[in-house]
């Protein structure tokens, strides 16, 4: 049996089960990433005034509003132009370049350009600038450079933040703000006052050291730390408690250092212009938790480098941001193209840069820009991809954002007020990702790639899926898989359980519960705290050298990279899956295991399975649990996204396979971009087709 026949066969029945798909609309029309007075969907672009004599503006900004363009970001690496001497501002000539985008109906985005301090201000307060762990000082010139955890970069990054918000709070132009770019990609500074104050806010957690030894088990290799003076910050491999802790202290510097440019800019600016930062989907370097918290959406910045954009991938990237605040977002920037900074920067193919656009759109984004408009005739970013070459005139590309763009203004209404809802979320706890990557066992493990291959099977039936934070409100959702939760402390245990208990499916991947909070074994062995309602635990695991097979209800293929020999306590247990002949140990033996539990069910994956296993899992689960497609069948390369509104359900379909697609809509609805009533459509390769059913 094909899987693609396979899936076609499975999305047939569980739409038989349900032909109507779930239509509990957002609670409130008005969402934060919709801008009053604007279109619903924006596109836009980074745009660098300083780096071009003022007569140009004018003609960049004529050029933007005729290719559709609505929004650009500016002044995020402009320090030096703002406050060329120490105390000495000048805003003019950002005040006209803002007001210049104005007449043309572009808003502006403010960056505060805290990733590139001036070189008077490194060279005044060489402290400012950050310490390797070899000890060396970094030099001035490139960007993220300072130190975040430096007192007196703070004290001058809310100065700059302060004198802005002044100048530009109130702007009508001015619609948000940008806080730093990309967080200095979380770099840290290893100096000595860096070092003090992650051993004082250790002892805010710990308040005894005996606590802390405790938990950290300094026993082992005479780790005993006698004063807080003593903890070291880890570098290279460490202790896993104190490797643990170390990440969540950079977090809390970055939260810590977002939220003094968020007080800068609230003191002055406009309830309406909303606060935001751009992240860079998986990247690890903090817990996006936390840090998104503060701010009044998530943004981050899709590039695909090398090759070309995998929508699984970019999707689950899309529904992880999406997920940060469970809330839509913006996609703050997008490759026009090609980058400058990847191993092959190869070109994406013509209409992949619109399909990706939609996509975006289709996952939740309510913006896209482009960086950039146009490349800086010098600098370290000279050949990157733009939309203007450097005569400033179009490149080729430009012809396709311009289209794009035309399209979202064409059709921005349908969305506003709308945002995909899921049935099924899969959880994700950067304390898990980090403890294994800490301790990967197998270099082959990677539990972003095991994210994904429950992602690809679960969206491939349920066409919407949600990524939180374990700890996110779970009550919603029909099906919820954890799938590599290592960390998984008692108040976590809890908070799942309460989601069984009250009808939920939860199903736990490889690795799970084997940690608490402070990164210790946990010694029920996994899945930990919820052995007891899973009525079986793990007994080994194994990383893997070969395939092992595996066989049962969900049919037979391979387990590979981890396998996890379970076993059985309770007579109520079910074993799905096990294992075949393999290493002795794992012959014959449990591989997945499930459970009623209270009202719900529990069930545990012990095993990394082939796709087409996967697929049957993710079957299993949707069927088991009640999860309905949102849309119906769709041919294979086919993705379908959907956004829900009072009233209504939009649909995007993109093609992202090679040959042309025809998709039959389950009744007749809106074709948006063709501005006619279908009941299918015809898509070429990287075609896009937008229906409203209202
Ligand atoms: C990042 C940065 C931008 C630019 C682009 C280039 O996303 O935020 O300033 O350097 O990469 O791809």
């Amino acid at each position: 049996m094909s899987s693609s026949f396979f899936f076609r066969a499975i999305l047939g029945f569980v739409l038989m089960l349900s032909a109507a798909a779930q239509t509990v609309a957002p609670a409130s029309t008005s969402i934060p990433t919709q801008i009053p007075g604007q279109n619903a969907i924006l596109m836009g672009a980074a745009w660098y005034p300083e780096q071009w004599p003022e007569a140009r503006w004018e003609e960049d900004l004529r050029l933007m509003e005729a290719s559709g363009l609505k929004v650009v970001r500016v002044a995020e690496f402009a320090w030096s132009r703002m406050e060329p001497s120490e105390g000495h501002y000048d805003f003019d000539w950002l005040e006209r370049a803002i007001n210049l985008a104005g007449k043309h109906h572009i808003v502006s985005v403010l960056g505060t350009p805290t990733a590139t301090p001036p070189a008077w201000l490194t060279q005044k307060y060489p402290d400012t600038l950050r310490v390797e762990h070899d000890g060396q000082r970094v030099t001035h010139g490139n960007r993220a450079h300072a130190s975040a955890s430096s007192p007196r970069y703070r004290e001058l990054c809310r100065g700059i933040a302060e004198k802005m918000a002044e100048r530009f709070g109130h702007n009508p132009n001015v619609v948000g703000w940008q806080i730093d770019n990309e967080y200095g990609y979380a770099l840290m500074s290893y100096d000595e006052g860096t070092r003090q104050q992650f051993q004082d806010w250790l002892q805010a957690k710990y308040k005894t050291l005996d606590n802390l030894n405790a938990h950290w088990t300094t026993a082992y290799w005479s780790q005993t730390y006698d004063n807080w003076r003593e903890i070291p910050i880890p570098v290279g491999g460490h202790n896993p408690g104190l490797m643990l802790e170390w990440k969540r202290f950079v977090t809390y510097i970055w939260t810590g250092y977002q939220q003094n440019q968020i007080d800068a800019i609230r003191k002055y600016a406009d309830a309406r212009q909303f606060i935001t930062g751009n992240l860079m989907g998986f990247f690890d370097g903090f817990d996006h938790y936390p840090i998104t918290e503060a701010l009044t959406f998530a943004s981050w910045d899709d590039y695909v480098g090398t090759g070309h954009v995998d929508p699984a991938y970019n999707g689950l990237a899309h529904d992880l941001t999406r997920g940060f605040k469970r809330q839509n977002f913006w996609v703050m920037e997008t490759q026009p193209g090609a980058v400058n900074w990847s191993s092959l920067n190869n070109f994406l193919n013509r209409g992949e840069a619109r399909a990706m656009a939609w996509q975006a759109v289709g996952h939740g984004a309510d913006d896209v820009n482009y960086w950039q408009w146009r490349s800086a005739l010098n600098g370290q970013e000279e050949i990157h991809g733009v939309l203007v070459g450097p005569d400033g005139t179009p490149v080729p590309f430009l012809d396709e954002v311009s289209q794009t763009a035309h399209e979202f203004a064409k059709v921005e209404e349908s969305f506003r007020g709308t945002t995909p809802v899921s049935q099924v979320a899969l959880l994700y706890s950067y304390d898990s990702h980090w403890a294994i990557q800490f301790q990967k066992h197998t270099e082959k493990y990677d539990d972003i790639a095991v994210l994904k291959s429950y992602y690809r099977a679960l969206r491939q039936i349920a066409q919407s899926v949600d990524v939180v934070s374990a700890y996110a409100p779970l009550a919603g959702y029909k099906l919820v898989a954890a799938p590599s939760l290592n960390v998984l402390p008692k108040d976590l245990a809890d908070h799942l359980l309460d989601y069984v208990r009250n009808g939920g499916h939860l199903v736990l991947g490889t690795r799970s519960g084997m940690k608490d909070e402070f990164n210790a074994l946990l010694p029920q062995r996994q899945p930990g705290f919820l052995v007891d309602a899973l009525g079986a635990r793990v007994e080994q695991y194994y990383a893997l050298e070969k395939n092992v097979p595996v066989s049962g209800a969900w049919g037979s293929g391979e387990a590979s990279v981890w396998a996890e020999q379970l076993k059985s306590q309770a007579p109520a247990d079910e074993v799905l899956l096990q294992y075949g002949k393999s290493n002795g140990w794992l012959d014959g033996q449990p591989a997945v295991i499930t459970r009623a539990y209270g009202k719900g069910r529990i069930t545990y994956v012990g095993a990394l399975l082939d796709d087409k296993l996967m697929s049957a899992a993710a079957a299993w689960m949707t069927e088991k649990s009640g999860v309905t497609p949102v849309f119906g069948p769709v041919p294979e390369g086919v993705e379908v996204s959907r956004r829900l509104g009072e009233g209504k359900q939009v649909y995007i379909l993109i093609n992202y396979s090679a040959e042309a697609q025809r998709v039959t809509l389950p009744h007749a609805m809106n074709l948006a971009l063709e501005g006619k009533r279908g009941d299918g459509v015809e898509l070429a390769p990287y075609g896009v087709a937008v229906a409203v059913d209202k």
